[in-house]
């Protein structure tokens, strides 16, 4: 079937009689026996519920894999596979990774005794396995420098010492990207970003195509109870059904604003993988469909990147990213202000740096907003400023804006 009409129909399952047209939430907690040591199928809705599972069936199917766990977020699923671990175990990670990965890594499972080594390039990454290591962990692109890793070339590293391979997909989307087809054991998933695609829901998924890692998987998931709910499943299969056209026109304008962030005077670098003087644009070419619709880039000073966050009309100051509302980020304010300083420089996380993800607003309307924010251009006509639409939103002299 299709990818498009996949996304529309998702599985096969049928869950009530009625000829429900859309799938139904089956709000409840729990379900009852019709007999003694006998099951519907779904006992306790922590293990499986109707719409969760229609949901997961679904993403199982769009990215090639044989199962798919739902959770509450991407972290909690992040966290839910760090449980695959033991004391002792060492993991090899990306060098750029979203900044609340890091932390889980950092914070957390540290302090349980799993160890990592961070490795760039494909050398380094055959370099840090060790006796110990179990897996090796990458998000490609990265968040937020847009590197692009050859998911092939490192699983070739990772069948060598029968390492598992895991693949955080959620910036390109199986619509692009396909790391099962590509030598990935599990694939992650922020369901909150473009699976969702409206930035009202949070979600996160593991996809699988190997029944003991599954098994391994689904055990802890009801175990620790990160679950999704039925209303946020329902809201995700229905951000689904229209992530084929979003990913195509949101890249379209990406691949717009791109080219024209590059003419800019007061924008020093652009990296968005669908340049052609993107380094790893040729193989980015090779192993996705796609290059999606993030950019990241640079303006000459932070004085500048401030003023046009502050400036910013159509396009919204906040974190997250694939939804139907394009939004800038502050990378280093937000996604990644939990990583040393030091550590972030050294990436190029750095006061000039900005993260846009453009959504299905008029590429026109996206630029002009950019070009005005950047003092090139009249604004167009305001919307209401946060305060005076709601004065309980009102900004907190000195609040946090850093990452939830
Ligand atoms: C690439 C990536 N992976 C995982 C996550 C975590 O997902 P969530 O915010 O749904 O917990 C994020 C969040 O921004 C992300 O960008």
């Amino acid at each position: 079937m299709d990818f498009h009409t996949l996304c529309v129909h998702g599985c096969d399952g049928r869950y009530d009689s009625t000829g429900a047209v859309s799938v139904p939430i089956f709000q409840s907690a729990t379900f009852a026996h019709p007999g003694v040591g006998q099951s519907t199928g779904y006992d306790y809705s922590r293990s499986q519920n109707p719409t969760r599972e229609y949901l997961e069936h679904t993403l199982a199917a769009l990215e090639g894999g044989t199962d798919c766990i739902a959770f509450a977020s991407g972290m909690a699923a992040a966290a839910a596979m760090m449980e695959l671990f033991s004391p002792g175990d060492h993991l090899v990670v990306a060098d750029d990774l979203y900044g609340g990965t890091h932390r889980l890594f950092a914070h957390f499972s540290k302090k349980n005794g799993v160890m990592f080594t961070s490795a760039h390039t494909l050398e380094e990454i055959g370099d840090a396995v060790t006796p110990a290591t179990k897996a090796v962990f990458i998000e490609t692109p990265t968040n937020p420098m847009m590197q692009v890793i050859d998911i092939a070339a490192v699983s070739r590293i990772t069948a060598k010492h029968g390492l598992l391979l895991i693949v955080d997909n959620t910036f390109l989307t199986p619509f692009f990207q396909k790391p099962f087809a590509l030598g990935a054991d599990i694939i992650l998933h922020s369901g909150t970003k473009y699976l969702g695609g409206h930035n009202d829901t949070l979600a996160g998924f593991l996809v699988t195509k190997d029944a003991d890692i599954s098994g391994k998987l689904r055990f802890i998931a009801k175990t620790t109870g990160g679950c999704l709910s039925p209303f946020d499943s329902f809201l995700i299969i229905r951000g689904i059904k229209t992530l084929a056209v979003r990913m195509e026109r949101q890249q379209e304008s990406s691949a717009r604003i791109a080219r024209w962030l590059t003419e800019q005077a007061a924008v020093t670098a652009v990296r968005y993988p669908g340049l052609e003087t993107h380094p790893d644009y040729e193989i980015s070419r090779r192993q996705a469909s796609g290059f999606g619709a993030m950019i990241s880039f640079s303006v000459k000073d932070e004085e500048t990147a401030r003023q046009l966050l502050e400036r910013v009309r159509v396009i919204q100051y906040a974190e997250s990213l694939g939804g139907v509302e394009s939004l800038i980020t502050y990378p280093m304010l937000q996604t990644h202000a939990d990583i040393p300083e030091a550590e972030r420089l050294k990436k190029g996380i750095d006061g000039r740096l900005l993260r846009l993800s453009v959504g299905l607003e008029a590429a026109e309307d996206l630029i002009g907003d950019l070009s005005q924010a950047l003092g090139q251009s009249a604004p167009p006509c305001r919307r209401e400023e946060h305060s005076e639409r709601n004065p309980a939103a009102a900004p907190v002299p000195g609040g946090s804006q850093s990452q939830s």
